[in-house]
């Protein structure tokens, strides 16, 4: 061939691909992690000139961003496709694609169990997604990526973020835990942390953009290890840098939070003195069989550490109901140690058996109706207790973020606490992104209101 009549590929296609008019809607599911990917994915679409809307009516190409972690949440997205297909009939050139952990779990089985699924990408492949897309308008063939990467951390992306104050910010991905019930070690990997240098600097270009907020992300933050700096190091670093930002984490693992994290959140002020740390049990029984590499003694002194070094700290944490094998003695053991514990949130479900994890080959022998009946009862411990400590708030003054006007309360303004708190402001004379002492007037189990303290 010589060189004239040589056409690049990237030439054809973009004849026939005109990016600009080929807007992308992506859904997103599942984690804080899932909604931090969407981001990156939509900056990889917006770098390779593709647009970003935010309605699916009008979209060329739909992406769901999927999760697998229980039997409902793949549930969730049957469902979804059912409906696109509607919008599938009305253009039958849309394109659907299906990303994250679903995508990483099925792979192309989706196609078997869906024909309205043109494209599947697992959550390391999304540098992919712009190649496919081209491929399947010049080709029709559908595609399928599902690599796992060890070294994937998308360092040099840059997230489209929608304006806002609060932005997510992925540290680390994957997870090495294993715990016998969880899914995401297969479909998110291996765990691999992003450069300490690189994550300073977007939290400074965070600042910068105008966000109060940033929320640093991994499923398991306290095994972050980059060039011999650990989260510690990391949190005090980012903490450094932007003063007046706000930073939160998520998750902890109890295994390995050290005395030197709870230390380095204690020292610095916009480091948020709010702690999520799943303890899924009370039974040390049953923490053995979800391989989860502590007791309820060892959970339970962390905990004392973190009251002694913060004693305002705000914990929240995960329980799941109904695991293998669970007694009615185990469920009162997690019920006694939520009491003992007194967390101000809790995220609560029932033992949902994941395909190819440990616990799949074990009997998943607790009865559907002993399940919600327990996962009720710590709903309702639950529910009682964070009343009972909003209502310890009455009286306080508290430094709250505003995040908009309230929903639900028009007029009012709502805003969150450092401890991660729901507050209504009766006062509309602030703007977003402004911090405010508040003093709380009244409470719920789920929110907080209160009333502007003037500042002389
Ligand atoms: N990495 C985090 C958890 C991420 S998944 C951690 O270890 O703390 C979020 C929560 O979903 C878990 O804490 C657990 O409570 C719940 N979960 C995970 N797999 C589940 C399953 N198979 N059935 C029910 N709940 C599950
Ligand atoms: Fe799942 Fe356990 Fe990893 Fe959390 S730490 S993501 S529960 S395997
Ligand atoms: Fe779900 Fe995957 Fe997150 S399974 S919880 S979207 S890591």
């Amino acid at each position: 061939m010589n060189s004239d009549t040589y056409i690049p590929i990237e030439t054809i296609t973009q004849t026939k691909l005109q990016k600009s008019e080929f807007p992308v809607y992506i859904e997103t599911y599942g984690c804080q992690m899932n909604f931090a990917d969407s981001e990156l994915v939509s900056g990889i679409m917006n770098k390779n000139g593709y647009s970003n809307v935010y309605s699916p009516d009008g979209a060329s190409v739909i992406l769901l961003n999927t999760c697998s972690i229980r039997e409902n949440a793949e549930s969730k997205i049957y469902k979804r496709l059912g409906e696109l297909r509607k919008y599938k009939k009305k253009n039958p050139s849309l394109i659907v694609g299906i990303l994250g952990c679903m995508a990483e779990r099925l792979k192309r089985d989706i196609f078997l169990k869906s024909d309205v699924v043109d494209l599947v990408l697992g959550p390391d492949e999304y540098r992919k997604l712009p190649s496919m897309i081209e491929n399947l308008v010049n080709t029709g063939e559908k595609g399928v990526a599902v690599r796992l990467s060890r070294v994937e951390t998308y360092d040099d992306i840059t997230p489209l973020r929608k304006e806002g104050i609060s932005a997510w910010l992925s540290i680390m991905r994957g997870c090495d835990k294993f715990c016998s019930f969880c899914v995401v070690p297969y479909t998110r990997g291996r765990e691999r942390s992003r450069k300490l240098e690189s994550i300073l600097k977007e939290v400074i270009r965070l600042w910068n953009e105008g966000f109060k907020e940033v929320t640093l992300l991994g499923q398991n933050v306290n095994s972050y290890r980059s060039e011999g700096k650990d989260f510690s190091d990391l949190l005090k670093s980012c903490a450094e840098a932007v003063p007046d930002i706000r930073i939160r984490f998520t998750t902890s693992h109890p295994q390995d939070l050290s005395l030197k994290l709870i230390e380095t959140i204690a020292r610095y002020d916009n480091l948020c003195k709010y702690i999520h740390l799943p303890v899924q049990s009370g039974s040390d029984r049953i923490l053995k069989l979800m391989q989860r590499n502590y007791t309820t003694e060892h959970y339970l002194k962390i905990i004392d550490n973190i009251r002694k070094a913060i004693p305002d700290a705000s914990l929240s944490t995960d329980i799941i109901a109904g695991f293998c094998t669970e007694t009615e003695e185990d469920h009162l053991m997690t019920l006694e140690l939520m009491k003992q514990v007194r967390y101000d949130g809790a995220y609560m479900f029932k033992y949902s058996p994941r395909e190819n994890t440990k616990a799949w080959k074990m009997k998943d022998d607790v009865p559907e109706e002993v399940k919600t009946k327990r996962l009720m009862e710590i709903i309702e411990l639950q529910n009682k207790i964070s009343e009972e400590k909003n209502r310890e708030e009455i009286g306080k003054i508290h430094e709250i973020l505003i995040e908009g006007p309230s929903r639900k309360s028009p007029g009012k303004l709502k805003g969150r606490t450092d401890g991660n708190k729901t507050v209504i402001v009766s006062c509309d004379s602030f703007i977003t992104g402004q911090l405010v002492k508040v003093k709380i007037t009244s409470s719920n189990s789920a929110t907080l209101f209160g009333e502007p303290v003037s500042s002389k």
